[in-house]
């Protein structure tokens, strides 16, 4: 592949990004990327964040383009990005300290958030936290005239995609056993919005009551 997908957005924003990730993980981290599109964010952050273990997965379709630029521009720092269409799965196998998505819940069916809140709930460890950056909306209402004009060239290209609402990612989360325990301003009326593990997953509720 000669020419690399190329996201010039990412470009833009992955240093204020990158900038609330090292205060937000631990310096030792494993983390879990889902629809990481270009790979830029992962070559990044992992290139200013030595510590970070980070998986990039992304729907089929999307893997030749990361693979080529992680063998690129991270050999042997990033790991052969994996499959995950969060619609049907499978999750890679956890744990993971952070689950990561950059401008997807916007893309993706609403349809299919709970799946991507249910998946990270499910590979978290205790106290780890699903960060997600792009455009929100609070109760229906926009914080920038430019997110509305967004939101309507999103709706008018497929009816299924639009900005979210962070009231609805509330409710989804509290579902998955995760709080909303961030909310984050970013440059261009972006925000990162951080919900952190409260309650056993599944199968570790599974295991404490077989023993
Ligand atoms: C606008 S791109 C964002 C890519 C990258 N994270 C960024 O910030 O530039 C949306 C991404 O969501 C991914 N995506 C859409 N539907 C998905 C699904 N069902 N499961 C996993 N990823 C999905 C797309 O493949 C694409 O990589």
């Amino acid at each position: 592949m000669n020419e690399l997908p190329f996201s010039p957005a990412c470009e833009r924003n992955k240093g204020p990004i990158a900038d609330v990730l090292k205060q937000l993980l631990p310096a030792r981290a494993r983390v879990l990327e889902v629809g990481a599109g270009t790979g830029q964010h992962a070559v990044h952050f992992t290139e200013c964040m030595p510590g970070l273990n980070w998986l990039a997965t992304d729907v089929p379709a999307n893997l030749a383009g990361l693979a080529a630029r992680f063998a690129r521009e991270a050999a042997g720092r990033l790991a052969e990005p994996q499959p995950l269409d969060v619609a049907h799965g499978p999750w890679p196998a956890g744990p993971f300290e952070a689950v990561y998505t950059a401008n997807t819940l916007h893309i993706m069916p609403f349809s299919l958030a709970p799946a991507l809140f249910a998946g990270a709930g499910e590979v978290l460890v205790d106290d780890g936290c699903l960060v997600c950056y792009g455009p929100f909306m609070d109760d229906g209402v926009h914080s920038a005239a430019s997110n509305r004009q967004f939101d309507l060239s999103l709706r008018d290209r497929d009816p299924t995609m639009g900005i979210r609402d962070t009231r609805d990612l509330e409710r989804l989360a509290e579902a998955a056993g995760l709080r909303l325990d961030a909310d984050i301003e970013l440059p261009a009326n972006n925000r990162i919005l951080v919900f952190r593990r409260t309650e056993p997953t599944t199968s570790d509720r599974v295991s404490s009551q077989a023993s």
